[in-house]
């Protein structure tokens, strides 16, 4: 692919490593630049770098009226030989474009999704946070721009990639387990819907549930299938729980579950971390039970954002609550937490493939 500079002039941009004195919040710092690419008369074109600023947009364009957009979430490590490393990229590539059948988005070639990603860290790699657990995070989205009020697929899109440098999570350590509202008052999706892609529109129907769950003290909700028997998601997160035996169990990836990279990762480092990692459906109304017997001892939340959320209690609507374990950070969730971050930050020796290397180019 030929990609197109437009940088920023010596003088406007970053020419020292970010040094912040401060613990950077997750997701609100941007970079100097940003990639753009076009979607006209049946390819993908145009392709360039340039300053991160505002875009025209067609105050008819489907995105706005019809919310045809999709996005994915990753992130790039500094590792101790002052490389930068991507993380999975090619999983996140290939969920793009997963998204985009959905969506009736065209795809995008892999390789073309991780060189613009690539090189764009290129650019502006003196913005990676030189801080302990920090990391550039990723944001590739596509979204549609044709000017028009019918509800079709659009005739024409842009695939853009933004980076936010990130503190760590968890800045003070991972100390600090969440809370869950179980409720069968809300659904993150149907099968047959849009719930295993990254679709924007799936983000802005969770609003409500998050906003509700807040009333409770907790910080998302738990979501069951539509017949409210089974377990789904936690939030904008994959749901898991560990048995007193230490089998970790993740919901199966129906159709109505996004496929978390962080899922399938720690399924496929299984062996490595000595942990049965087991996918199934899971009942409700028997994880409860089980957790009041203490037979499952912990539980909590996957994603890219904060690898592993600890959750300490779920609430109920009527008040109730029920701790899980100890209400602590179990053993083995905290074995999981450090093997994995571990790998990202180049500390433990990573599988073939995982991270790729950002080359200098510019
Ligand atoms: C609904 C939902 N489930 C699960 C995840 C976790 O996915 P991943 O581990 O790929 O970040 C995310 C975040 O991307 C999400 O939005």
């Amino acid at each position: 692919m030929e990609i197109r500079y437009e940088l920023k002039s010596e003088k406007e941009r970053r020419s020292e490593p970010l040094q912040p004195s401060e613990p950077l919040p997750f997701g609100v710092l941007r970079t100097d630049h940003m990639f753009i690419m076009d979607y006209e008369e049946g390819e993908w074109k145009n392709a360039r770098i340039v300053p991160y600023g505002d875009i025209p947009i067609a105050p008819g364009a489907i995105t706005l009226h019809y919310g045809q957009a999709i996005f994915e979430g990753a992130k790039a490590f500094c590792h101790d030989d002052g490389e930068i490393y991507t993380f999975r990229i090619d999983k996140n590539a290939k969920r793009m474009n997963k998204s985009a059948d959905i969506l009736c988005i065209p795809n995008i070639p892999e390789e073309i999704q991780i060189e613009a990603v690539h090189s764009l860290i290129d650019v502006d790699r003196l913005w990676f946070p030189k801080q302990e657990g920090a990391s550039l995070y990723i944001r590739p989205f596509i979204f549609a721009t044709q000017d028009s009020l019918g509800v079709h697929p659009s005739s024409s899109y842009k695939f853009m990639v933004i980076m936010s440098p990130s503190g760590p999570y968890y800045p003070a350590g991972f100390t600090k387990p969440i809370k869950l509202l179980i409720t069968e008052r809300f659904h993150r999706a149907a099968p047959g819907g849009t719930g295993s892609s990254k679709a924007a529109g799936n983000y802005a129907a969770s609003l409500r549930a998050g906003e509700f769950a807040k009333k409770f003290g907790a910080s998302q909700v738990l979501y069951l299938d539509t017949t409210n028997t089974y377990i789904e998601e936690a939030g904008a997160m994959n749901h898991f729980h560990i048995t007193k035996e230490g089998e970790v169990v993740i919901p199966e990836f129906v159709d109505s579950v996004l496929r978390s990279i962080t899922s399938e990762s720690i399924m496929e480092l299984s062996d490595r971390l000595d942990i049965k990692v087991t996918q199934k459906r899971v009942k409700i109304k028997e994880f409860i039970e089980e957790v009041k017997a203490k037979n499952i001892t912990e539980a909590g939340g996957l994603g890219t954002a904060a690898v592993i959320s600890p959750v300490g209690e779920y609430a109920f609507e009527d008040g109730g609550t029920l701790v899980v374990g100890d209400g602590n950070i179990g053993p083995n969730t905290r074995k999981i937490y450090e093997y994995y971050t571990g790998i990202q930050t180049g500390k433990v020796e990573a599988p073939e493939g995982w991270l790729k290397k950002v080359e200098r180019k510019v």
